[in-house]
C-alpha cells in the first residue's frame, strides 16, 4: 500500500475486524475509520493469543452476524495475525480473511504464508491452521511508530532473508532496511510458500537461524528474531565461518545487535533440542546451513552430535 488513504479506502469496505488494542491507540486514522465497524480488540495480543479469548472473539462475532461470505480483516503484529487468522479460518467453517501487519516481524514473516494460530499452556502456537488471507495489506510508515524493540527482532528475520536469497542480500547491503528490502522479503516467503504451503519441502529454508535460536529462546528473555539471529550466527560459527563476514556486514546495514549471551543452562537447552517435534524426528534434527549466498544445505544430524558439535567448538562451547 502506497498511501494511508487507499489503505482506509480499501478496509472500509468490510464490516468485521481483528486489531491490535496499542497501533489503534498510536494511528487515530486507523482507529477513527473503524469507528462505525465491527472490531474485536485484542490488547497485550502475545498474552491473549489464547484459548479464552479466542472464545470471546468467537462470541462477540457470532453476535454481531458474521455469516460464511463476510471477510474479516485483521489489523496488527505477529500475534494479532495468528490470532484473527485463527479466527477466520475456524468460525463457521472458515471465512475469507486479509491481514494489515503493522510491525517489521509480521510484515517480513508472521501475516505472510497462512500459518494460523493461538497458544496453549503447554506452549506457544499449539492450536492453529494453515489459512491463506486473501490480499496482505503493507504500508511502511507503519513501522514508525514501532518500539526499538520490536525493530530489532524483526530485523533479525530480515537477516535470515539475506542468506537464502542474493536479492535480498544485495537490496540490504545497498540501502539497509527500507520497503524495497521489506518488500523483497515478503515476495520471497510467498514464493516459497506458493510452492509448498504445507512445509513438507522447501519452506523449511525459513526456519534458517531457527534450530538453535527457538532453544535460547526457551532459555532466554530475549525477543524472537534477536534469537533468530544468534542462532544464524553459531550456524554459520560452526558449519560455515566463510560467510561471517557477509554476517557482520549484512548485521551492521541492519543497525542490528546480536543479543549478549552468558551462560545457558545446558540442560534446557538441549533438552529443547532434543524435544523439538517439528525439527526433531526419531533423535535426528534437521538444520538449515548456508553455503553460500542463496544457497543452502538441510543437514540431517543426531541431536547427540550436534550437541557434542557445539560443546567442542571453541566459538559455542563457553556458553555452557
Ligand atoms: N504465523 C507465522 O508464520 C509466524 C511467524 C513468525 C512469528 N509468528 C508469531 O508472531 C508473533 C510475534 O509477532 P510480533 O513481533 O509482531 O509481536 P506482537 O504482535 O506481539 O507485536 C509486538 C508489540 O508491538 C505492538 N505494535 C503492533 N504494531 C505496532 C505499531 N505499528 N507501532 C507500535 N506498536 C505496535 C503490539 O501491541 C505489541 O505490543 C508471535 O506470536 C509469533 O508466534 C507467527
Amino acid at each position: 500500500m502506497n498511501s494511508l488513504s487507499n489503505l482506509l479506502e480499501e478496509i472500509n469496505k468490510y464490516k468485521y475486524f481483528v486489531a491490535d488494542a496499542k497501533f489503534l491507540s498510536l494511528w487515530p486514522e486507523i482507529h477513527t475509520a473503524l469507528k462505525s465497524k465491527k472490531v474485536f480488540c485484542l490488547d497485550s495480543p502475545e498474552e491473549n493469543k489464547n484459548f479464552e479469548i479466542y472464545q470471546q472473539a468467537i462470541d462477540f462475532f457470532l453476535s454481531e452476524g458474521i455469516t460464511r461470505d463476510s471477510h474479516l480483516i485483521v489489523i496488527g503484529g505477529g500475534a494479532t495475525s495468528d490470532f484473527g487468522g485463527f479466527i477466520a479460518s475456524t468460525i463457521l467453517r472458515g471465512i475469507k480473511w486479509s491481514v494489515v501487519p503493522t510491525t517489521l516481524l509480521a510484515a517480513v514473516d508472521a501475516s505472510v504464508g497462512g500459518k494460523v494460530g493461538i497458544n496453549h499452556q503447554k506452549g506457544k502456537n499449539l492450536i492453529g491452521s494453515f489459512h491463506l488471507p486473501e490480499n496482505n495489506y503493507f504500508y511502511y510508515d507503519f513501522l514508525k511508530t514501532l518500539a526499538e524493540e520490536e525493530m530489532q527482532s524483526g530485523k533479525g528475520e530480515v537477516l535470515k532473508y539475506c542468506f537464502l536469497s542474493q536479492e535480498i542480500f544485495d537490496l540490504v547491503n545497498m540501502e539497509g532496511l527500507s520497503q524495497k528490502t521489506v518488500q523483497a522479503c515478503i515476495d520471497y516467503k510467498m514464493q516459497i510458500v506458493e510452492k509448498d504451503f504445507y512445509e513438507k519441502g522447501e519452506r523449511i529454508q525459513l526456519n534458517l537461524g531457527h534450530t538453535l535460536g527457538h532453544a535460547l529462546e526457551k532459555c532466554e528473555n530475549i525477543p524472537h528474531g534477536l534469537c533468530v539471529a544468534w542462532g544464524l550466527e553459531k550456524i554459520l560459527e560452526l558449519f560455515s565461518p566463510s560467510l561471517l563476514d557477509h554476517f557482520y556486514t549484512s548485521l551492521k546495514k541492519l543497525e542490528l545487535t546480536i543479543p549478549e549471551v552468558q551462560k545457558l543452562d545446558k540442560d534446557a537447552f538441549f533438552s529443547y533440542l532434543k524435544s523439538d517435534k517439528k525439527k526433531n524426528i526419531e533423535g535426528e534434527i534437521s538444520i538449515i546451513i548456508p553455503r553460500s549466498i542463496g544457497e543452502i544445505e538441510i543437514k540431517k544430524i543426531e541431536t547427540k552430535e550436534l550437541k557434542d558439535i557445539i560443546l567442542s567448538n571453541d566459538n559455542t562451547k563457553n556458553y555452557f
